[in-house]
């Protein structure tokens, strides 16, 4: 691993550059998932076996030669978390750090040169700090974060590249799915994957996503929001949502897949295990076959379901399909389990209830 730890400059190493215009800004009711982004970004070059000096500049594009490694063979990895204004006024990031240590493992299974997690953590709150203005207030709107890192060298060649961008933009958003806290419908997928054991479905790799896409479309034309994926080798167990992981309300225990590798390890779900525990339920890691999942549901023993990640935070699911069986969940609506855990989920993120782990990060 010729990149790690070389030339690492220091965390405070980050210039800002001057702003002259300033974009208007949308106004909270207006706001959707992922389509404004704000005045500035963050960009750090990698090249001659060292990251430069990163800067904060005006948000722009990139002019990169059309033979560049990223657009040919995706070397390209990247991350979400979101900044929320609490009620008193603060802006706080939810749990960055993990974001930042899952960033280092996607880039170490991607060839990819390691972001130091202290630089990537100060150069992201910097950026926000300086692009506070744009942090929604509406509860259920934030700013969310998208550091990315992409393979810069022009060679066709299939093989690491020598030069990366490092960069962050900032997009404040509203609701995930359009449905907001209220049941979705998703579709079980019985003959595309979305990973498989030694592959890359742990990183957060861009190419899962676009693998994905088939079969998500697929979905959304039969009027589903979302795709529930099945473990690539016997199409058998349950694994997670599109962008999201899965948990079950099943004989009043919890039961969220476990991460086999193949499973991104969402810091959401992370959060959830913990909640959880502090509201008093029982919440287990383990397999669970869809056979089961249909079954219970049929019996009345599978009472809730519900998915967990950044974009949509904990969005119940009223249906579910597989193959030609079209399930209610808790008769389409919000379970009891699933509103309590978005509840303390959203207080902890808004501020409305104490944060007892420390997964608040005062941006300052
Ligand atoms: C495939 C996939 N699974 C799960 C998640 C949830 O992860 P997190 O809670 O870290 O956002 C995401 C979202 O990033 C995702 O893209």
């Amino acid at each position: 691993m010729k990149f790690v730890l070389m030339g690492i400059t220091p965390a405070n190493d980050l210039v800002v550059e001057n702003l002259t215009t300033l974009k208007p800004k949308p106004k909270d009711e207006d706001l959707i998932f992922g389509k404004v982004y704000t005045d500035r970004m963050l960009l750090r070059e990698y090249k001659n076996g060292a990251w430069q000096t990163g800067r904060i500049l005006p948000y722009q594009n990139f002019s990169l030669d059309p033979a560049t490694l990223v657009f040919h063979y995706g070397q390209e990895i990247f991350e979400g978390l979101k900044a929320f204004r609490q009620e008193n006024g603060d802006v706080v990031m939810f749990r960055p750090d993990e974001n930042a240590k899952r960033f280092a493992l996607s880039a170490r299974r991607m060839m990819m040169p390691e972001v130091p997690e202290d630089y990537f953590l100060k150069s992201i709150n910097k950026l926000i700090n300086l692009e506070r203005e744009w942090v929604p207030k509406a509860r259920g709107n934030a700013l969310y974060i998208r550091p990315t890192m992409i393979a810069t060298e022009a060679i066709l060649g299939v093989k690491p590249s020598d030069e990366y961008y490092f960069f962050t933009i900032l997009s404040p958003s509203g609701p995930y799915f359009k449905e907001g806290f209220s049941p979705t419908r998703i579709k079980v997928e019985d003959h595309f994957v979305r990973a498989s054991i030694g592959g890359t479905g742990e990183a957060k790799a861009g190419g899962n996503y676009a693998g994905s896409l088939m079969a998500a479309e697929r979905a959304k034309e039969d009027g589903y929001s979302q795709v529930l994926w099945l473990d690539a080798k016997e199409m058998k167990y349950v694994e997670e949502v599109g962008a999201m992981n899965i948990a079950f309300v099943l004989d009043n225990e919890i039961i969220t897949p476990r991460l086999t590798g193949s499973i991104l390890k969402g810091i959401t779900r992370k959060s959830v295990l913990q909640i959880a525990k502090d509201l008093g339920y029982k919440m287990t890691e383990k397999d669970i076959t869809i056979d089961t999942v249909v079954e219970t549901i049929e019996s009345g023993n599978l009472t809730e379901i519900f998915g967990i990640g950044t974009a949509a935070s904990i969005a119940p699911v009223g249906e579910i399909k597989y193959k030609d069986k079209n399930l209610s969940v808790n008769d389409g609506k919000v379970g009891p389990t699933t509103q309590a855990i978005y509840d303390r989920l959203i207080g902890i993120q808004y501020g409305s209830v104490e944060d007892k782990h420390g997964w608040i990060h005062l941006v300052e």
